[in-house]
């Protein structure tokens, strides 16, 4: 079976000080119990430095939370991926729903972002999910395979190369959580998905995102076909971070 991925998405927060006293304090918990997982952190692009500095020869990998679908030029504000593999980042979140929502983000440029980190060497971690309006509605299968359509058709063979992690708009930041039936029967239909566009996509690790929390982690990571976790407020704690990290071994 392969190792699960826990993925902290620290999204606009956090400072030099913050940062340091939350990766010491991960740091130190991993020194005493040695994680069973992945681990990674997706940090905001003015800490990269500060963090790979912080994680060097650790555990947990470098993760970014967004990357330009361009790869130079005129694009004021924008990060390359290759700005990004100056410093290191081995994981970039694509598509999270707060970029789709209040960016305007479209699933082809969802789609061109992922190629544009996978060209430079790194996993981008594909987000789809529904909004509330769209489960209730019945459309949750229909609208995240839509989203993850647009992404296998752009990079085509590479989609063995990609992370995919499922977060139901509504349970972002909420604390309502996808019950674990929930989440699995929409995981076990990406699962489909991938393994019809390639064979190889069995192994494409599926991520649970969405107030996934030290309380509940164990009983979605324990699902078939939960591969990990994408963790936003959860991981900002040291002990809770930690704690699900331990629930993934
Ligand atoms: P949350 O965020 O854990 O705070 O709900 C998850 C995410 O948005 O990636």
């Amino acid at each position: 079976m392969l190792q699960k991925l826990i993925a902290g998405n620290w999204k606009m927060n956090g400072s030099l000080a913050a940062n340091q006293a939350l990766l010491t304090g991960i740091l130190a918990g991993l020194a005493e119990r040695a994680p069973a997982c992945q681990v990674a952190v997706a940090v905001p692009a003015p800490y990269l430095a500060q963090v790979q500095q912080l994680v060097a020869g650790s555990a947990i990998a470098l993760g970014a939370q967004d990357v330009s679908q361009h790869a130079q030029g005129a694009f004021t504000g924008e990060v390359s991926a290759g700005m990004l593999g100056d410093f290191g980042v081995r994981y970039v979140l694509v598509g999270h729903s707060e970029r789709r929502q209040y960016h305007g983000e479209t699933d082809a440029v969802v789609a061109a972002k992922a190629q544009a980190a996978l060209a430079a060497g790194m996993t981008p971690i594909v987000c789809v999910g529904e909004t509330l309006q769209e489960r209730e509605a019945g459309a949750t299968d229909a609208v995240v395979q839509r989203q993850l359509a647009v992404v296998i058709a752009a990079v085509g063979a590479d989609v063995a190369r990609l992370v995919v992690a499922y977060e139901p708009v509504w349970a972002i930041g909420t604390g309502k959580t996808a019950s674990p039936e929930q989440a699995q029967a929409v995981h076990a239909a990406l699962r489909t998905q991938l393994r019809a566009a390639n064979a190889q996509c069995a192994s494409v690790p599926l991520l649970y995102g969405g107030s996934m929390n030290a309380a509940n982690a164990q009983q979605l990571l324990a699902q078939p076909d939960i591969d990990g976790g994408l963790i936003g407020g959860a991981a900002l704690k040291p002990a809770d971070f930690l704690q699900i990290i331990a629930a993934a071994a």
